[in-house]
């Protein structure tokens, strides 16, 4: 028995977790174990009623579930940065999910707007820093003079800023890029972990040639790291290029690591390449904590309650959630049948088909128990 949190979120996230729930129970019943959920009120709805993100009740609720299992948040009524920084990106950091593993993997089946690409060229895993580079949260906007102490405390460290700025500008906004040595190693560990049970590649992405303090930093941390796993073919790849290559050479790629801010532009790239963002699921990991599993993609507000929203990210993403469990036949077993429903057109509209997202679970999840 595992207690799992579900937080459905804002647009179409309720009812693509419900969705996603339902086929993880089908799992559960098939695998012999069983999974309790207990869903949290967290969202645009609840936050434009009371003003609460998400409170240290919650935080300290959610401490004892095995996994979060997340829907979306976003939504046209409220200024963009409160409820992703507020609910998406508090959580991440909170429970220190330094891992943002997105698998870009293209499914037997779909479609990929790359010409002469097939399953077996769109096959890789980005391994994105989630705790640490642009998104700290430090900076600010003003008029001629600011003095601020601006601090960031985390599971690692805690780190002080005493700036004193000054300015003949109209206006003028800064923000704080924060990279660190252990944080740079976690990740890249993990990456390196990753890559000895692949085919033993790992790219390393970065700007190094610009940013040189922090990413010269990140390089210097993956050169050190690399010298422990003499087995894996390494290589550093500027991010501008390496949207390039996603897209010219798709099967040079295995495992890709890369700093937090480069790491979600490029994975937005390598959700199209594997076929849309309906198909893209990702997971926040803390590999000796709590993790959190989620569609890459947004809330889609004006699909919302129309039951078109494609699945498929979230049932992916929950395949992963049951991995993370340890629970690996019942995690194959999902994307196994995902695989099944696009054989068969078993599909939303977005991917050609005309089935509804109710469709699309329901039909998965008899495809389980059906095995
Ligand atoms: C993602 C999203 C988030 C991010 C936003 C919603 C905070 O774009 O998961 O890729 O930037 O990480
Ligand atoms: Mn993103």
């Amino acid at each position: 028995m595992y207690k799992v949190a579900s937080i459905g979120g804002d647009g179409i996230g309720p009812e693509i977790l419900d969705t996603g729930k339902q086929v993880l129970d089908a799992a559960s019943e098939k695998f012999g174990f069983a999974i309790e959920w207990r869903d949290f009120d967290i969202g645009a709805e609840r936050y434009l009623k009371t003003g609460e993100l998400v409170t240290e009740d919650e935080f300290t609720e959610l401490k004892n579930y095995s996994a979060i299992y997340f829907g979306s948040i976003g939504d046209d009524r409220v200024k963009p940065g409160i409820l992703e920084k507020g609910i998406l990106l508090a959580l991440r950091f909170h429970f220190d999910q330094y891992i943002n593993l997105r698998p870009i993997k293209m499914l037997e089946g779909t479609w990929t707007p790359l010409a002469d690409k097939t399953p077996a060229d769109i096959d890789f895993t980005v391994v994105r820093e989630n705790s640490e580079d642009f998104y700290v949260g430090i900076g600010s906007r003003f008029t001629g003079r600011e003095s601020v102490e601006l601090e960031i405390t985390r599971q690692l460290y805690s780190i002080k800023f005493g700036l004193d700025v000054e300015s003949d500008s109209d206006e003028i906004a800064y923000q704080i890029g924060v990279v660190s040595r252990e944080g740079s190693e976690r990740v890249m560990r993990y990456a390196f972990d990753l890559a000895m049970q692949r085919n033993k590649q790992l790219t390393s992405v970065d700007k190094a040639n610009v940013l040189t303090d922090i990413y010269g930093l990140w390089r210097d941390v993956f050169t050190e790291v690399a010298a422990d796993y003499p087995e894996v073919k390494t290589e550093f790849n500027f991010v501008d290029a390496v949207t390039m290559w996603f897209v010219k050479n798709p099967e040079w790629f295995d495992v890709v690591v890369t700093p937090n801010m480069f790491g979600d532009i490029i994975t937005d790239l390598g959700a199209m390449i594997q076929g849309g963002l309906g198909l893209a699921p990702g997971g926040n990991i803390n590999p000796e904590g709590i993790s959190m599993f989620e569609p890459i993609h947004g809330s889609a507000p004006k699909y919302k309650g129309m039951n078109v929203a494609n699945p498929v990210a979230t049932i992916w993403a929950g395949s992963m959630l049951l991995d993370n469990l340890g629970e690996h036949e019942a995690a194959a077993a999902v994307l196994s049948s995902i695989e099944h429903s696009i054989a068969k057109g078993v599909t939303t509209k977005d991917m050609g088909g005309s089935a509804g997202t109710s469709d699309v679970g329901n039909w998965i999840a008899k495809d389980i128990l059906a095995r």
